[in-house]
């Protein structure tokens, strides 16, 4: 297995991904875990240095153990994992006074080709995402200099004799476009066969969910999406009747949503679910409420106490399960001086008030989710229910900014039921990595007939994606867009007016609050 120590990177876990994609079994660590004991324990057969917020100057900066570079095996280091090398290997970094360097770059080659690099070079130089403020100036003793670019002279540096890779850029993100190839050649000379798999995932996975909860009973929340459902049918694999799932009608749902999910998982699957209408309690507390994080907020912390109410009810769980995703860990948290901050409080994360009487299974933490679709597969879910487009837990209280009213969330269901019908229609569901409409807090007017109208205006949104991070528009056509439009406005009475969102994520978010 391979131990990637963590300096505290955003894109840490995209590494992991990386190397799941190619059937290699890693873990994750924190570096202040990573100590002798626990090195000479794991035994790893290659280390990766995450990036990291840190600079190697500050005192007490995030350093690996000496020892890591006496076990033997390949190392490489990214970006602040670089720094941190070439400082204990003794190399010289140097402060970046004014000239940190973020975005993309282009690294050509420099002296012999290494088998880091095979693959490499093919159209003379390769595109890669630097973000770095510190830079390495003077190579520890050993290295050599393999690829370039003009700000980074020492864009890929290498102790042959050792195997030990350094490297400035990040080869992990979608903008270094053959960066996999790197972890590919860097997986092949530490001698991994790349024969793990989702399946050997899922038999990890329902291991750790028994060893972690014994024999206490869990709830989960059902939101209906496919995140919360993968993990309900994990751990109900794991756990057996010790689950009961509890489906929240918050009254934020879509068109339809609740019966389907009910008739879907008790003609599925035989676990215990309680079905909780509650969309009074949640509808009641939002009243006057326009403020996104205030929104999601008070729906996280309504959905903690009715799952504490019916934790109570089955008979004393204690744990409380819940579909999160790296990209909902990573957007939430904001690690202690480092440069990432809250996005947004995703209502499974940063919602959850700190004294939570529960303490969290959270089987799906580390994945994306193309990652729990595949899992969903390994677990037999049906492919109709794996393909669904994601839902937010706060559902559409997100996706009509401003005030929320009964009214407008009848028109916005009914709006988006047309557009889903639309594109279901033309082929293009499966194409689209989530689709929506927004109900605008502005009336606009409009004539139908001879009379005149002031109705509400309506946002479609339909976005591509890989993980949910990033994400471009949908390019529908004009026509596909003319004839959705007419049928909204047709067919839903308070709406006058249809634009579509053209913003890529980011700038923008997927969902509009
Ligand atoms: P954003 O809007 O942050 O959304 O670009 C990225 C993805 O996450 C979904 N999303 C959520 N999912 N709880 C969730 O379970 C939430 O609070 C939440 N907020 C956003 C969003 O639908 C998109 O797929």
């Amino acid at each position: 297995r391979l131990l990637i120590v963590d300096f505290g990177s955003q894109v840490t876990q995209l590494i992991a991904r990386r190397l799941r994609e190619l059937n290699v079994y890693c873990e994750i660590h924190p570096y202040q875990n990573v100590t002798d004991a626990f090195l000479a324990d794991f035994a790893p057969k290659a280390v990766i240095f995450s990036g990291g917020p840190a600079s190697v100057f500050v005192d007490g900066s995030p350093k690996p153990p000496e020892s890591v570079f006496d076990l033997g095996v390949p190392i490489l280091g990214i970006c602040y994992g670089q720094q941190v090398m070439m400082h204990m290997l003794g190399g010289k970094v140097e402060r970046g006074h004014g000239t940190a360097e973020f975005g993309r770059a282009y690294v050509t080659p420099s002296g012999e080709r290494i088998d880091l690099l095979n693959g490499w070079f093919l159209e003379g130089r390769e595109q890669v995402w630097m973000s770095h403020g510190d830079h390495v100036s003077k190579l520890a003793p050993g290295f050599e200099v393999y690829g370039t670019s003009p700000n980074a002279p020492l864009a890929v540096t290498a102790d042959l004799s050792r195997n030990f890779f350094a490297v400035q850029f990040h080869p992990e993100v979608h903008h270094t476009p053959n960066g996999k190839t790197l972890y590919e050649n860097f997986i092949k000379i530490a001698g991994f066969s790349g024969d793990w798999t989702m399946a050997a995932y899922k038999d990890q996975a329902i291991e750790a969910i028994r060893k972690q909860v014994g024999d206490q009973k869990v709830i989960c929340g059902l939101s209906g999406g496919v995140d919360s459902s993968v993990a309900a049918v994990l751990i109900h694999e794991a756990i057996g009747d010790q689950l009961t799932c509890v489906f929240v009608d918050h009254g934020l749902l879509r068109l339809n949503e609740a019966q389907e999910v009910v008739t879907m998982f008790r003609d599925n699957y035989n676990i215990p679910l309680i079905h909780a209408d509650e969309s009074d309690l949640f509808l009641g507390a939002l009243e006057g409420v326009s403020d996104p994080e205030v929104k999601r907020k008070t729906i996280g912390k309504l959905f903690i106490d009715v799952f504490d109410k019916h934790a109570k009810s089955v008979g004393g769980a204690t744990f409380l399960a819940q579909g999160t995703l790296y990209p909902d860990v990573i957007e939430s948290v904001s690690f202690s001086g480092g440069p990432s901050v809250t996005i947004k409080s995703h209502h499974n994360v940063g919602g959850l008030p700190e004294k939570m009487g529960m303490k969290l299974v959270e089987p799906l933490r580390e994945l994306f989710k193309d990652e729990v679709r595949a899992l969903g597969h390994e677990l037999g879910l049906p492919a109709s229910f794996i393909g669904r487009h994601p839902f937010p837990g706060p559902g559409l209280a997100i996706r009509c900014p401003g005030e929320i009213t009964r009214d407008k969330l009848e028109i916005l269901r009914k709006a988006d039921a047309v557009f889903i019908d639309q594109i279901r229609k033309h082929g293009l569901y499966d194409e689209i990595w989530q689709a929506f409409a927004a109900i605008l807090p502005v009336r606009t007017v409009g004539v139908m007939g001879d009379g005149r109208t002031y109705d509400f205006a309506l946002a479609l949104r339909a976005v591509t994606s890989v993980d949910g991070m990033t994400a471009d528009y949908y390019p529908f056509t004009h026509d596909f867009l003319g004839e959705t439009a007419t049928r909204i406005i047709n067919e839903v009475q308070g709406v006058n007016r249809v634009v579509y969102d053209v913003t890529s994520k980011p700038p923008g978010t997927i969902e509009w609050e």
